[in-house]
């Protein structure tokens, strides 16, 4: 009569595949991995203002501040030194030169043109990025011209050509559209190549979603109040929608962008997932401000350790199709993949 273990000893032990085997030490689990980050992958996004020596904190973003342009060329030196790739600008224009058509955008002078030629000539080999919209700049604090209540389409086009040509002047690498008017990204290649600016890359923000997400950074630049609890929802994307951010990414890549970005990212990695896989071109994800607010907050809640969750948000957007992700932990995050090395 045969007992249990015999049958046992007959059949092997249960089960014969094991995919803890792969997982059970370091040197294994790195050779199988994946997906990787590392510093290559991120681009630092920063808020500026006017002054000298000033470093102020953006309250509902803890750890992140809105830096003087002689601050910013330090803390980019450092980012740069981390080798983070890039930096994305964005200024906090001061109120008396907000309009309702947002012309300080077009102004030369203005705080992103002379932050962007104070960083090429520091720093020659970082890459900026400078934002296109108009909402640092209109008193209604929407990205385009408010005509009775409604963001006017073409003549926003109009507005931003002219602010890519003088972020593109100042020495910009990337302009960057992020207010989803229609056709503006063919009107900005046009507008740079007529002017001689053949290589200025153009980055669409192709999917950007009208979003809560965005409180934090709205507050970091000073257009929340202003916005008055109005949303961009006649412009930007219903988070219900994703056939749509396929078309958006297809007429942008049409019109000529070099690079898609899809925004926000953590509640979007679908979204991501789906339009690196559809179209196989460079595409960006943006972890917002409020997806940095809420890691932040439960972090100092003591709630998350930073250790682990900072690094493992950024990872899944490498795993969802990202090729970088703009985050405003890039520096936290650079740093700690030096420790991990
Ligand atoms: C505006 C712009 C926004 C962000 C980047 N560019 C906010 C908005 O659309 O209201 C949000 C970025 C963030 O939340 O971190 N053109």
């Amino acid at each position: 009569m045969s007992t249990s273990s015999d049958t046992l000893s007959f059949t092997g032990p249960f089960p014969h595949i094991r995919l803890r085997r792969n997982r059970r030490h370091d040197w294994s689990r790195r050779l199988v991995a994946e997906n990787s980050l590392s510093a290559n992958d991120l681009i630092w996004p920063v808020f500026i203002i006017e002054g000298e020596n000033q470093i102020e904190p953006v309250p509902s973003m803890p750890g992140v501040f809105r830096y003087s342009i002689d601050r910013l060329v330090e803390a980019c030196r450092e980012a740069h030194d981390l080798g983070i790739p890039a930096v994305a600008l964005f200024p906090r224009t001061p109120e008396h030169l907000k309009d309702l058509e947002g012309s300080e955008s077009a102004n030369p002078d203005n705080l992103i043109c002379r932050a962007t030629r104070a960083l090429k000539a520091a720093l020659p080999n970082l890459g900026v990025i400078c934002d296109v919209a108009l909402d640092p700049y209109t008193t209604s604090g929407h990205d385009g011209i408010l005509r009775d209540g409604y963001v006017v389409n073409d003549e926003t086009v109009e507005a931003l050509c002219k602010q890519a040509l003088v972020q593109a002047q100042a020495g910009s690498d990337v302009v960057a559209p992020s207010d989803m008017m229609d056709g503006r990204i063919r009107a900005v290649r046009e507008c740079l190549d007529a002017h001689g600016f053949i290589d200025t890359q153009v980055c669409s923000y192709a999917a950007k979603y009208a979003s809560g997400f965005y409180g934090p950074f709205r507050d970091a630049v000073g257009t929340g109040g202003t916005l008055q609890g109005g949303d961009k929802k006649t412009y930007q994307m219903d988070p219900a929608n994703t056939d749509e951010a396929l078309r958006e990414v297809a007429i942008d890549l049409e019109e000529g962008a070099d690079m898609v970005i899809i925004k926000p990212g953590m509640p979007y990695l679908d979204i991501i997932q789906r339009i690196s896989s559809t179209f196989k071109v460079p595409t960006w994800a943006y972890q917002v401000s409020g997806e940095y607010a809420m890691i932040m907050a439960a972090v100092n809640n003591g709630w998350l350790s930073p250790e682990k969750v900072i690094l493992e948000s950024l990872l899944c957007f490498k795993r969802a199709g990202a090729g970088a992700i703009l985050t405003y932990f890039a520096v936290d995050a650079a740093k700690r993949l030096q420790q991990l090395k």
